[in-house]
């Protein structure tokens, strides 16, 4: 498809502008699998977000020698202790020595969670802990506090502890109380002795009940953006800063008990991998979702990478028995592992993707490192489609990963046609991490209106980007301002959606992408257009080599009307999406060609705002979302306002028998 098959920009004119989809001309096919998700721990994406768990660092590991968000209760004291490991994997323990403990003065150990522990009326949260006594017995009280003490909402006891280490469990459930945040998990006791813990957890109930599962009000709004797959695990996250600190996959399988967890030094904080492999395998099958697996390929951010050859055998045999945990039936090795894991049936796959930003690889081994990988995946899969992080020779990838994020709506208006004139014969695209960066901690209207804009340039030539994911997807927004960025609970400032320990709201960027997901047909038409307006954008300018700052390039007209038309074969249903980049109502005029017939009454999916700054927040989790109404005066020949700083979905109803040669 060439841009003259779609659209014709001119200069800016008062003139009303004009939109001629053609119904009957199929420009291209509008990719089934178009809209996705991008994951990785950033952010606290998992580890205090989706992750059900709620104690930050249960595992002890997160600081070598600082038992970090944990404090001792009344007159204990505590310390972290190598030489009481749970295993080889939990190789540090919680030390707490009670012997100032007394009758009215109990003392123990607390957790604040991920700044804070979410308490919910009539609610039953399920705490555990691995510990072993020395001249200690028990009992231990478990209980779910207020921060100050003041509030007891649920407690268990724990009346016997061994002298080896053993696993305990207690339910907690609380009464009619207020929700609230400011609550801690306080393990404590008014006997003397030594106690060691390990691995401390406390479960909320989780989405479809999954005892290792996922906050369901995050679940929810990922549902509710009905995605066709999962990029995981990253992303910088999968590289890490080293070869050491990769997403390493076979330390992330099996009991948690047993992972020994790893630094997210790309991130600069701990993840314990209690959310791994299979834990991101499960989301895709709860949200019906296929995973798009990238596996590690040879290169770490801190330009450690592994020469091609017999160097990178071991880590290209990694990527195939990680594809075999994911794909194998319980004959093979790695299935069995899967099926050992909880999880007997394969998953479905179709795309890998070979590592990620390898154009960052200064050496230049990701040709062969790609070759190798590519060579030894289709030998064993061959219906497996290969993705490369950046564009290869040796060998022709079945896609390529484009990643962009433009700072301005401006810049990303700039692009938003970069597709329609882009070559059709070589690999398919992958925009597997994309946004228009413009507010914090998610985006505004602003981004969410360039957002839209790009997306209108990538569904009308989605024969050729057949996938595409935002990226980051969460942020928890706890703490953004805390130093090192490290200590903070962001360190991406624009993410899809927002939470804290509570609760969570979707970003203006949030319900754009959940618009266009939720509403598209199979196939693009063409449309030829006239008198679309434009707007002056002056480009930054980029620093000089030498950190001088460079003259600003000459200022460009960008577009400030966005559109695309698909159809859907089966209901004849046209889906015209038009974005208004301006702060005016725009009046345009439609004319529909090719069908005899459009309904006058449709519906409207409008999403707009009184300013480009306006956004949602935990505060106004909803103050810019999409309103969907009936709308009349639709048929193949009307005029439509455009609301000012708006994003529109028209739904326009045509029979499909009006379209029979195309049935
Ligand atoms: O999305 C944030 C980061 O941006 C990703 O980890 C990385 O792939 C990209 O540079």
């Amino acid at each position: 498809m060439t841009n003259s098959d779609t659209n014709s920009v001119s200069d800016a004119s008062n003139a009303i502008p004009v939109l001629q989809i053609k119904a009957d001309q199929v420009a291209g096919r509008a990719s089934p699998t178009l809209f996705g998700l991008m994951t990785e721990e950033i952010n606290y994406a998992f580890e205090g977000g989706l992750y059900g768990e709620l104690i930050q660092n249960g595992t002890f590991k997160a600081n070598p020698t600082n038992a970090v968000f944990w404090s001792a209760v009344g007159d204990a004291a505590i310390a972290l202790d190598t030489n009481q490991p749970l295993n080889s994997a939990l190789n540090v323990s919680l030390k707490l020595d009670t012997s100032k403990a007394s009758k009215n003065s109990p003392v123990g150990v607390a957790s604040g969670g991920y700044w804070g522990i979410p308490v919910r009326p009539n609610t039953t949260y399920r705490a555990s802990f691995y510990a072993k006594g020395k001249s200690f017995s028990g009992p231990l009280t478990v209980s779910l506090e207020s921060t100050n003490g003041e509030t007891f909402f649920a407690s268990g006891t724990v009346p016997k502890i061994s002298k080896k280490w053993q696993k305990y469990e207690v339910t907690l459930t609380t009464g009619g109380v207020a929700p609230s945040k400011e609550n801690k998990l306080v393990v404590s006791t008014t006997k003397h002795g030594t106690v060691w813990f390990s691995q401390v957890s406390l479960f909320p109930p989780t989405f479809n009940d999954r005892a290792n599962g996922n906050r369901p009000d995050l679940m929810q709004l990922l549902a509710d953006m009905q995605p066709k797959f999962l990029r995981f695990p990253g992303g910088n996250y999968l590289e890490g800063n080293t070869i050491a600190t990769r997403f390493n996959w076979k330390n992330t399988i099996g009991d948690v008990a047993q992972r020994p967890g790893h630094m997210d030094d790309g991130w600069g904080y701990w993840s314990t991998d209690g959310f791994g492999l299979l834990e991101f395998l499960e989301w895709c099958e709860d949200l019906k979702m296929q995973p798009l697996l990238a596996v590690y390929g040879g290169y770490s951010m801190r330009q450690q990478h592994v020469d091609p050859g017999t160097n990178l055998d071991s880590y290209v045999q990694d990527a195939l028995d990680e594809i075999e945990y994911v794909t194998g039936d319980t004959t093979t090795k790695w299935g069995a592992q899967r099926a050992k894991d909880g999880h007997p049936a394969p998953f479905p796959l179709h795309y890998i993707e070979i590592g990620n930003e390898d154009w960052f690889d200064r050496s230049g081994s990701y040709e062969g490192r790609f070759a190798q990988f590519f060579s030894a995946i289709k030998a064993k899969y061959p219906q497996l489609q290969l993705i490369a992080t950046t564009p290869v020779k040796g060998v022709m990838p079945d896609l390529v990963d484009e990643h962009l994020y433009p700072t301005s709506e401006g810049e990303m208006e700039a692009r938003a046609h970069e597709f329609d004139k882009h070559t059709r014969t070589g690999p398919k695209i992958f925009v597997g991490e994309w946004a228009t960066r413009v507010g914090t901690p998610t985006p505004d209207m602003a981004g969410a209106l360039g957002d839209a804009a790009w997306m209108t340039g990538m569904e009308r030539n989605s024969d050729l980007v057949v996938l595409e994911s935002y990226a980051p997807l969460f942020v928890n927004v706890s703490d953004l301002t805390s130093n090192p960025r490290s200590e903070r609970s962001m360190q991406w400032p624009s993410d899809l959606i927002g939470y804290d320990a509570l609760t969570s709201y979707g970003s203006p960027s949030y319900y754009a992408q959940k618009m266009f997901s939720n509403n598209h047909g199979d196939v693009v038409l063409a449309i030829d257009s006239q008198n679309i307006p434009t707007y002056t954008w002056q480009p930054p300018a980029r620093r000089g080599r030498n950190g001088t700052q460079a003259q600003p390039p000459a200022p460009r007209q960008v577009p400030s009307l966005f559109f695309d038309a698909t159809r859907d074969s089966r209901s004849g249903m046209i889906y015209l999406k038009v974005v208004n980049h301006n702060g005016t109502s725009q009046s345009v005029h439609v004319k529909i060609s090719g069908v005899n017939n459009v309904e006058s009454t449709g519906e409207a999916v409008v999403m707009s705002a009184s300013s480009p700054d306006d956004t949602n927040s935990i505060q106004e989790p909803t103050k810019i979302v999409p309103v969907t109404s009936t709308v009349e005066g639709l048929g193949t020949d009307f005029t439509r306002d455009f609301p000012p700083y708006s994003i529109t979905i028209l739904k326009l109803h045509s029979l499909p028998e009006n379209y029979p040669d195309l049935l």
